[in-house]
Order: structure tokens, then sequence, then C-alpha cells
């Protein structure tokens, strides 16, 4: 009995390793290219924008517009929150993801956003942070 119990386990190792790769692969940047005004816009007007416009807590205190790709792009009055094909080092995705002090989170005070929100940031920074 023991004998062929082991080679089965494999065979299903093998075949959960094939669904997850399967998965996980397509939804790195070989995918199809993420649009700045139709992907990445609608979140950030959805889920930031209420604050980080003129008049709102996110852009007085850290003067962060998301009003525009220009002035997404040209980051808080410490510098640029996006580096273009590095999302990991992006200012913006380790807020969302929690990466950053605690008082960081954002968006501010309020649930995090989702894992397909967050990966739409990401793959789009990663494609390059493109105003297409
Ligand atoms: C409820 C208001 C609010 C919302 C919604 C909000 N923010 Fe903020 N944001 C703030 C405030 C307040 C600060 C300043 C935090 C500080 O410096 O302590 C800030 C600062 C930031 C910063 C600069 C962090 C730094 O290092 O100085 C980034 C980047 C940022 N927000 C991104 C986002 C993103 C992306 C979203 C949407 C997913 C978002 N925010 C939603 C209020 C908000």
């Amino acid at each position: 009995m023991f004998t062929w119990r082991f080679p089965v386990r494999l065979v299903w190792g093998a075949a959960i390793l094939l669904i997850l790769g399967g998965w996980l692969l397509p939804t790195n940047a070989q995918g199809e290219p993420v649009s700045f005004k139709n992907d990445v816009f609608p979140i950030l007007e959805l889920r930031c924008l209420s604050c980080h416009q003129p008049g709102g807590s996110g852009f007085e205190k850290s003067g962060l517009d998301m009003r525009t790709y220009e002035s997404l792009m040209k980051g808080t009055k410490y510098g640029s929150m996006i580096v273009p094909k590095s999302a990991f080092t992006s200012n913006l995705i380790a807020v969302i993801d929690h990466r950053t002090d605690t008082k960081l989170y954002m968006p501010h005070n309020k649930k995090r956003i989702s894992k397909c929100e967050r990966l739409i940031l990401r793959f789009w920074i990663n494609q390059g942070a493109k105003n297409n």
C-alpha cells in the first residue's frame, strides 16, 4: 500500500504546481498592458482622490494631488511616489500594501484596498507607469 501512495502524492503535487503556475505567470508583466485612463485612474478616483486633491487631508499634509497623471507623477513635497518599472520600491505601492509605518497606511484610516486593485497599480508601474 505504502509503496504506491508516495508517487500518487507527487502527481498531485505536480498538478497543483502547474495550476498555480498557470494562474500566477500570466498576471506578471506578460498580460495585457494596463491603461492609466481605463484601469488605474478609476481606482485612484474611487479610493484616494477625495483626500488627495486641494482641500483633502492627504493633499494638505503631503502635497500629493491625484487629479491628473502629471500631478500624480509629481508626487509629494518630498518627491516622487512612483518609480516607473519598479513597483516594489515605489512609495505609493508600499503605503497601499502596508509595508510602511502604520500611520502611513493608505487609504488613511480605512480598510486596505483589494488585492486586485493593488495588483493593477503594481502592474501599471512595472509596465513603465505610462500615461496611456
Ligand atoms: C481619508 C483620507 C485619505 C485617503 C482616502 C487616502 N489618503 Fe493618502 N494620505 C492621506 C494623509 C492624511 C496623508 C499624509 C500622511 C502623513 O504624512 O502622516 C497621505 C499621504 C499619502 C502618501 C504620501 C506618503 C508619504 O510617504 O509621505 C501617499 C503615497 C498616499 N497618501 C497614497 C494614497 C493612495 C494610493 C490612496 C488610495 C489608495 C490614498 N493615499 C488614500 C490621506 C488619505
